[in-house]
């Protein structure tokens, strides 16, 4: 079974991107073959920054090795350095009809919240179906909000096979139903665009701070009973939380006399003591970017002997290749 993710670097990983596709993914590593890759070409669909590029990238890698990807079990590269995707992203565009395109929530929200609307945004999702189709993945795990693309993936993926003969496996989405959407600190969405995020590597006073002071509660006094379920604090809690201390922490809220401030204590020290041998690790990485780039330079060329066999195949079923 090989299983694919990419994640964008265009910020400070958060969260949300933790429990929504960082630590689903490092499961399923250990369930068959792992491709992950720093999708910095999607990234370019906003960020015109070179140095910002640059710097994201290297932060997504040191995340996601401090957090335990295992670069002997996980095929980790930056997506830029299999160019070949981008021939197989034409290949496929011509059996995606525009309305299908047309109709992808992430292009019309952009789009509204005032994102130039050009071609890279538009065509994002094709070139996101070639980063799957390229690997042949059979699972790909992803947040809620990337089902979408997901589903346009498969249409392309058998549009192309009925036209052209069997030459894409068909992927299926994974998505963990538990985790579907984590809340930011203003119960929306957890976003970078919302400005609501909990970094995973931020200052420790950052982030002390974050959780103390930005995460929104209701204004029930401190003595009366609250509820757990429609609480930020607690949503956040349980994350990390195993059965065990989230009933415990239920039972203070029902009880009264537990206050937001004593909940959001509680938070702060599972949140640092789940974070803080990755955090270590992601020092000593820091020291040692050598490693980090003989990681993703070995990715790469593995992640390329698939691209170019698949690509192979691609231009053989549509007529490029001739020989
Ligand atoms: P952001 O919304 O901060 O820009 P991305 O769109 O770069 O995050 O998301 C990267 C990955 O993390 C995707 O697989 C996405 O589905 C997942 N993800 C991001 N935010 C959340 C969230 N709040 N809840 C669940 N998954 C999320
Ligand atoms: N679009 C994804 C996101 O914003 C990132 C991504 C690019 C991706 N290519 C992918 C995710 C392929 C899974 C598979 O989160």
């Amino acid at each position: 079974m090989r299983i694919l993710s990419g994640i964008q670097p265009s910020g400070k990983l958060h969260l949300g991107n933790y429990f929504g596709m960082m630590r689903p993914a490092l499961e399923l590593q250990k369930m068959g073959e792992a491709y992950l890759f720093i999708a910095n070409y999607h990234a370019q669909t906003t960020v015109h920054d070179s140095a910002l590029l640059r710097q994201a990238t290297l932060d997504v890698a040191l995340d996601f090795l401090a957090c335990g990807l295992d670069p002997e079990r996980t095929v980790f590269f930056r997506q830029s350095d299999v160019p070949e995707v981008h021939e197989l992203a034409w290949l496929l565009s011509i059996v995606t009809p525009m309305g299908l395109l047309e109709r992808c929530h992430s292009f019309k929200d952009k789009t509204a919240r005032g994102i130039a609307a050009n071609h890279a945004l538009f065509a994002y999702p094709v070139l996101m179906a070639a980063d799957i189709l390229l690997y042949q993945s059979n699972v790909v795990p992803v947040g809620r909000d990337q089902k979408q693309h997901l589903e346009v993936t498969r249409d392309i993926a058998v549009k192309f096979n009925n036209e052209f003969g069997e030459v894409f496996t068909i992927p299926e989405p994974y998505i963990q139903d538990n985790v579907a959407v984590i809340p930011g600190v203003d119960g929306q969405k957890m976003s970078k665009s919302y400005g609501n995020t909990i970094e995973l590597f931020a200052e420790p006073s950052v982030i002390k701070s974050t959780i103390m002071k930005k995460i929104v509660t209701d204004s029930t006094p401190l003595e009366e009973p609250k509820n757990p379920e429609t609480c930020n604090v607690f949503a956040l809690y349980r994350l990390f939380a195993n059965d065990e201390q989230c009933a415990a922490m239920e039972t203070n809220y029902r009880g009264g006399n537990y206050g937001y401030g004593h909940a959001k204590k509680e938070l702060l020290n599972i949140f640092n003591e789940t974070f803080a041998p990755f955090r270590k690790r992601r020092e000593e990485l820091a020291d040692n970017l050598d490693y980090v780039e003989e990681v993703l330079r070995k990715g790469a060329q593995k992640a390329r002997d698939t691209a170019v066999s698949t690509l192979d195949q691609a231009r053989r079923a549509t007529g490029l290749t001739t020989v």
